[in-house]
This record gives C-alpha cells, structure tokens and sequence, in this order.
C-alpha cells in the first residue's frame, strides 16, 4: 500500500468482540496496517461490545482502549488513520462531519469500507438527508482496495485505504463546506451503540 499519508496516530472503531474469528483477524491486520505505518504508540480502539478479555488482549498488544466517555470525540489533533472494517454508515458520516474542512481532511485516513458504495446503493435523497457528508465526499475520494487473496473473504472484502483528494477540493468559503449539525448524529450513535452493547453474546 504505497501512500504519502503518513499517521502518527490509529484508532480502531468497530472491531467486534475479539472471541470471534472475523474481528480476530481484522485486528491482526491492523497489528501489520500500525507496522507498516510505523505507528508504535499512540494506538487506540473502542467498540461497545468489548469485554474484559478484549481490552487485555488489546493492552498486550500496545492499544489502549478509550473510556465511552472520551470515544465519541472523532476530532483529529494529528494525522490519524482510522481503521473501520464493517463499521456502520453513521460512524463514517461522524468521522468526516467532525474533520469538515479541506485541512482537516488531509489529517484523515480511513482503512473500512469503500465510501463510495454507500453513494451507490443508496438514493441521493437518502444519503442527502442521512450521510450528507460521506454524500458529498463521494467526489473527493482517494481509494486504494486491498487485495482480495484472503481465505475467508467475507473478512476484508469491500475494504479499502481511503485518503481525500484535497487539492481537488472546493475553495474554503464554498457552501460544500458549510458546517452540519452533529447533535442528531450523536445521539444516533450512541443508540447503535446501545444497540450492539444488548445483543453482544
Ligand atoms: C457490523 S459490526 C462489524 C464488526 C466486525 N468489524 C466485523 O466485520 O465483523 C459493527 C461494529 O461497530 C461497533 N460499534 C457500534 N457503535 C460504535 C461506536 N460508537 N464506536 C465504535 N464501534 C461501534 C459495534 O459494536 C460492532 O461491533
């Protein structure tokens, strides 16, 4: 994965419960993605459904898991690679809607699924008024696939490394950038949080 983005921070949404073969491997190539990108501190992960057994593992492997209270703050303060695989829409639409200018975007990677087949599968009138930002983005996107050579292909399939095309972008006083409520969004999330944390087995 050849890229001039270089995080000095990760952070994993989303993994799953860590007694499960899918989030399992997904966190083994996160291990390889921190690696690759040099990232030996500042690695970070949060899931509802993690259990006690998940955060010891995840402390053995040098991630720390973030408090609930602090895990809804997706505001970079540095370049940050978000790892997401299978995260749902609204988490990605939280990310972009709380990076929503040009610079902070260029702070912003995410490895999870491709952004753009949201756009495709869903109606503009939907993701307009649902995921305007992952909507408007659409454009802008850099998206590099991961190979598709792993056994179990449910695992990584749709999955890619995903940058922003900043220069490309809208000058800084365009009504793309006009700032969104996030107050409705929040609440959404952590409902699906909720949600995941009652059905987690
Ligand atoms: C569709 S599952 C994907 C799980 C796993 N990555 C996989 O591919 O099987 C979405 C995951 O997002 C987690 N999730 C829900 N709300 C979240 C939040 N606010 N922050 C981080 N993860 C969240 C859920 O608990 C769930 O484990």
């Amino acid at each position: 994965m050849q890229s001039s983005f270089l995080p000095v921070k990760a952070i994993c949404f989303g993994l799953g419960s860590l007694s499960f073969r899918r989030p399992l491997s997904q966190l083994a190539l996160a291990i390889e993605t921190f690696h690759m990108f040099r990232i030996s501190r500042n690695r970070f992960a949060y899931d509802p459904v993690f259990q006690i057994q998940d955060i010891e593992l995840l402390k053995s492997l040098d991630i720390d898991v973030i408090p609930p209270d602090k895990a809804y703050d997706y505001t970079v303060r540095e370049t940050t690679l978000f790892y997401m695989p299978f995260c749902d829409a609204v988490l990605y639409e939280a990310v972009l809607r709380a990076n929503w200018s040009a610079e902070m975007l260029g702070n912003v990677g995410i490895l999870g699924n491709n952004l753009s087949s949201y756009v495709e599968r869903n109606s503009k009138k939907k993701m307009k008024r649902e995921f305007p930002c992952i909507f408007a983005i659409s454009d802008y996107l850099d998206c590099r696939p991961l190979p598709q050579n792993f056994e179990a292909d449910d695992t990584f399939s749709d999955l890619c490394f995903t940058t922003f095309s900043i220069s490309r972008m809208p000058d800084i006083n365009n009504e793309f950038w006009e700032c969104i409520g996030f107050d409705t969004l929040l609440a959404e999330l952590k409902n699906l949080s909720i949600r995941h944390e009652t059905t987690k087995g």
